[in-house]
């Protein structure tokens, strides 16, 4: 049986539903490689491998109930029976909850605020749209660029960057102690 919390399941569920977004897919892979830097500062680094690849399933073309894709991800991944850890963190993903509640859509899980969930937004925030790596700050300004000042997405990172910042020092807090750079 395949294991639904693997990171090779989780690739191919990407792959698959995206594969008409190949820039979207670009990014998936450098988060993936990225959450890979972080996978032994978590207790499960199987379920981040995975929540990276698909945090941003719900852009699928066929998966598209909502439009906010943090959300449609979540519901798809729950009728395929994943685990709700996996669901919750696609959910809550790069503080989605704050442009949820912008929207007025409910998100049903809770933020989990666990070294996994720091790590997928570590991950997902030092990754560009095409897969490199960056800058919390830098990808904030791209955002800002590619959508506008005034657009609900640049006010929703703007307002959740005190909080994507946070979860990116810790993650590379941890990755420093596990390397023997910090006591
Ligand atoms: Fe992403």
């Amino acid at each position: 049986m395949t294991s639904r919390a693997g990171g090779r399941w989780a690739e191919r569920l990407a792959r698959e539903h995206l594969a008409l977004l190949p820039r979207r897919v670009a990014h998936l892979e450098g988060v993936a490689r990225r959450a890979g830097e972080a996978a032994s500062v978590v207790a499960d680094p199987e379920l981040l491998i995975a929540a990276a690849w698909l945090h941003d399933i719900g852009y699928g073309p066929a998966l598209v109930e909502t439009g906010f894709h943090p959300l449609d991800g979540a519901h798809y991944l729950r009728r395929i029976g994943a685990a709700e850890r996996l669901c919750g963190l696609v959910a809550n993903h790069s503080s989605a909850r704050i442009e949820a509640r912008r929207r007025g859509i409910p998100i049903e899980w809770a933020d989990e605020e666990s070294a996994e969930r720091d790590a997928l937004w570590w991950a997902d925030t030092t990754t560009t749209p095409t897969g490199h790596v960056t800058t919390v700050s830098a990808r904030l300004a791209e955002v800002e660029a590619r959508y506008g000042a005034d657009h609900i997405v640049t006010l929703s990172v703007a307002e959740a960057a005190p909080s994507l910042l946070a979860a990116a020092e810790r993650t590379e807090q941890r990755i420093r102690r596990v390397r023997g750079q910090v006591k």
